[in-house]
């Protein structure tokens, strides 16, 4: 029997994925030991593998099929725009992606004005602008920090996330329109859902039951 391998996202993403994993059944003790540096951890008896990636890499290993299966958020699968499919909504890392800017490039919006978009998100950015709300549009990414950009005057709007609304709200900035909610999903990759069929959809079923169960 081949392995099925899983990318996760370091960090607690990839706990809260491996805690979830744990009540189907699903475990490495490996995973567990403290303070490793390992990247790859093996679990022999149920020939699985797990290993962990940046997250924006992880539909890069999905697509190309160096991982069966990927947990990483929604606005990371957006991004990409990899050949995936995404098949189950874990329901953690809740967010929304927005347009965001101080209250009055809303008017600017509203006008489809020639405005500047600052972002981590460019394909997002681009998508929305240009596919969904035709508005022309320059998009400059920045790769942190994106509300700084607003402030001192390089974009008149961002497109980020908003969890909370505190980073918004503590640098007089708001949101101006919703472009998607988010969170975090299970990917899987083409050839594998075909090849491995009946591991992959009792593991998803196994989660997705324990998903509805906790409801
Ligand atoms: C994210 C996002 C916002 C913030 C939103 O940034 O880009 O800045 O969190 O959260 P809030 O609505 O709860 O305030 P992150 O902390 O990931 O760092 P970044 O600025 O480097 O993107």
């Amino acid at each position: 029997m081949r392995y099925i391998t899983f990318a996760l996202p370091k960090g607690r993403l990839a706990e809260k994925t491996m805690e979830l994993l744990e009540q189907t059944g699903i475990t490495c003790p490996e995973m567990k030991e403290k303070g490793t540096r390992k990247l790859i951890f093996v679990n022999e008896e149920l020939k699985l593998k797990f290993f962990l990636a940046k997250a924006t890499d992880v539909p890069t290993y999905v697509e190309y099929g160096a991982a069966d299966i990927g947990v990483v958020g929604r606005d990371t699968i957006m991004e990409a725009g990899r050949k995936l499919y995404e098949v189950l909504d874990l329901g953690m890392g809740r967010c929304r992606m927005c347009v965001c800017g101080p209250k009055e490039a809303g008017e600017l919006l509203k006008h489809r004005e020639l405005i500047r978009v600052a972002t981590k998100y460019p394909h997002i950015a681009k998508d929305y602008f240009y596919n969904r709300k035709h508005q022309t549009v320059e998009i400059i990414k920045l790769n942190g920090s994106i509300e700084l950009a607003p402030i001192v005057g390089l974009s008149e709007v961002i497109v980020d996330i908003v969890e909370t609304g505190t980073t918004l709200r503590e640098n007089g900035l708001e949101v101006l329109e919703e472009i998607c909610q988010l969170s975090a999903r299970v990917v899987v990759n083409q050839v594998s859902m075909k090849m491995e069929y009946e591991r992959i959809s009792r593991i998803l079923g196994d989660l997705r039951k324990l998903l509805t169960e906790g409801q």
